[in-house]
C-alpha cells in the first residue's frame, strides 16, 4: 500500500507518485533541490505571512513549476536565460506548459489552483510575461508570490565574482527593478507593497 502525503487543499497525493517526477528533475541542468527548493520554501513563507493562498499548495507549485525544463534541448538548459537566442528563448518560454504536460503524464493529481500557479509563474502583471501573456488579476496571486520568491532567490544566489546580497538589499532590488517600468510591470503593485511591509516589518 502507498504511504500518503496529506496535502491540505490538494487531496491526498500518494508519496510514490512523486518519484517519477523527481527522475525528471535529474535530467535538468541544475541539481534537483538546489534548483527548486528555495523558491518553494520562500513562496510558502510569503503565502503564510501574507495570508494569501494555501502555503502547502504554493510549496508544491514551487517545487514542480520547472519540471518542464527537462523537455528542452540540453543546450538550452545549459545557457543562462538572458544569453539565449530568439528561437531558443521561444522554446524556453514554453516550459510552464511542458511542466503541466509532464505532471499530467505522471498522473500527479494537483488542484486547479496549483496548476494555475505552475502555468502562470512567469506571467507579468502588465501582460508582458509568458507563456500566455496573461495580465492583471487574471494571474493568480500565488503565481506572483512564486515569481517574487524566484527573483529574490536569483538576487540572493551566490555567484562567483558578484558581491553577495543581504535579504534586505534583495527586496530593495526587486522594488528598484520594478521602478524602472510603469507601475505594475512584473507584479501587482499592492502585492509587492505587502511583501515589502512583511519583510521589513512595517505596517
Ligand atoms: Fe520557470
Amino acid at each position: 500500500m502507498h504511504s500518503e502525503i496529506s496535502a491540505h487543499g490538494c487531496g491526498n497525493i500518494p508519496a510514490t507518485t512523486f518519484l517519477p517526477v523527481f527522475d525528471t528533475f535529474e535530467i535538468t541542468r541544475k541539481p534537483l533541490l538546489n534548483f527548486l527548493s528555495p523558491v518553494s520554501t520562500l513562496g510558502a513563507l510569503l503565502s503564510m505571512g501574507l495570508q494569501i493562498g494555501d502555503p502547502e499548495e504554493v510549496a508544491i507549485a514551487g517545487l514542480l513549476r520547472d519540471v518542464g525544463i527537462a523537455e528542452l534541448p540540453l543546450e538550452i538548459q545549459s545557457i543562462p536565460r538572458d544569453s539565449l537566442e530568439a528561437n531558443q528563448l521561444k522554446k524556453y518560454m514554453e516550459h510552464p506548459k511542458h511542466s503541466l504536460k509532464i505532471l499530467k503524464e505522471k498522473r500527479l493529481l494537483l488542484s486547479e489552483r496549483v496548476n494555475d500557479m505552475i502555468a502562470q509563474h512567469h506571467e507579468h502583471f502588465d501582460g508582458t510575461g509568458f507563456p500566455e501573456g496573461k495580465e492583471g488579476r487574471k494571474i493568480v496571486p500565488e503565481a506572483q508570490i512564486l515569481a517574487i520568491a524566484e527573483e529574490l532567490d536569483d538576487i540572493l544566489a551566490v555567484v562567483e565574482g558578484r558581491p553577495r546580497s543581504s535579504p534586505k538589499r534583495a527586496i530593495e532590488m526587486v522594488v528598484q527593478n520594478e521602478a524602472g517600468y510603469p507601475l505594475g510591470h512584473r507584479y501587482d503593485p499592492s502585492l509587492l507593497r505587502r511583501v515589502v511591509s512583511l519583510l521589513f516589518g512595517t505596517p
